[in-house]
């Protein structure tokens, strides 16, 4: 792993435009469980059944009980951890660019990134069914479930449920910026989720060189990744940040 580590720092100290794809194992240091994989969200709960709009709009409250109300839990206390402050140590160092995340867990703004995609929303906010008022989701209290507005509207958040379209402005953003990278370094995401899983193919039509963070391989490796590196992200980017620093 220690080769590639030093290939990914040359590569990336030199490169123009870097844009990094990041999904739940970028988090999974945090305390945040990923959704597929050993302790999976999904392996606990179907997400057909609690993380689709048809299930939200016919029982809000299931929904709420049953996975909002632990996303809550858990993101309410969440860090960033040494991917997220490697992540932000590139944008400090005038290599990254662009961070397009699938998560909903605010984490990279906290860790400093300044441009972030929230491909799948921020479940850091509410929204009203009825007025669309958005309300932060701390100051939510679960005495009542599902929470409600101001205006009586019941409270959603303001994530992509499955069965939901990706905001247009994240998708085209997303896609400029995986057109123009150089590098685009895709880090813990299993690449199952479109449209986001296609945007490493995007950045790879346009010649860019792609980069995998991740312990176990995805649909990506061997096909679209120019190569993996095998290894929990805190770990891999804290040693990429180094070397970058080393040799820049
Ligand atoms: N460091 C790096 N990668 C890790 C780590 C870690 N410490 N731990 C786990 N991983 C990897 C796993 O090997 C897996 O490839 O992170 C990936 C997590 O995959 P998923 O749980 O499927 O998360 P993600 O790819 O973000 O899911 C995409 O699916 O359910 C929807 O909306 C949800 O945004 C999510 C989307």
């Amino acid at each position: 792993m220690e080769n590639l580590i030093k290939k990914a720092a040359e590569q990336l100290a030199k490169a123009k435009s870097v844009v990094a794809l990041t999904g739940a194992g970028v988090s999974v240091e945090s305390g945040i469980p990923p959704f597929r994989g050993k302790g999976g969200l999904w392996e606990k709960i179907d997400p057909m059944e609690f993380a689709h709009i048809d299930s939200f709009m016919r029982d809000p409250a299931k929904v709420w009980n049953i996975l909002i109300r632990e996303m809550k839990d858990i993101v309410d206390k969440a860090k960033p951890n040494d991917a997220h402050n490697g992540l932000a140590r590139l944008e400090e160092l005038g290599i990254l660019r662009t961070v397009i995340t699938q998560n909903v867990d605010g984490l990279h703004q906290m860790a400093g990134n300044t441009d972030v995609i929230e491909f799948h929303g921020n479940f850091a906010w509410q929204k009203c069914l009825d007025c669309n008022k958005k309300t932060e989701t701390f100051r939510i209290s679960l005495d009542e479930i599902p929470p409600k507005c101001e205006c009586g509207g019941i409270l959603r958040p303001d994530c992509v449920f499955f069965g939901e379209i990706i905001n247009p402005q994240h998708l085209l953003r997303s896609r400029k910026a995986a057109y123009e990278c150089d590098i685009m370094l895709v880090v813990g995401t299993s690449a199952l989720v479109q449209p986001a899983a296609y945007i490493p193919v995007t950045a790879k039509e346009s010649g860019a060189v792609v980069i995998e963070i991740n312990p176990e391989s995805t649909p990506l490796t061997g096909s679209i990744s120019d190569y993996i590196i095998k290894g929990n992200a805190g770990k891999v980017m804290k040693a990429i940040v180094s070397e970058v620093e080393r040799i820049k």
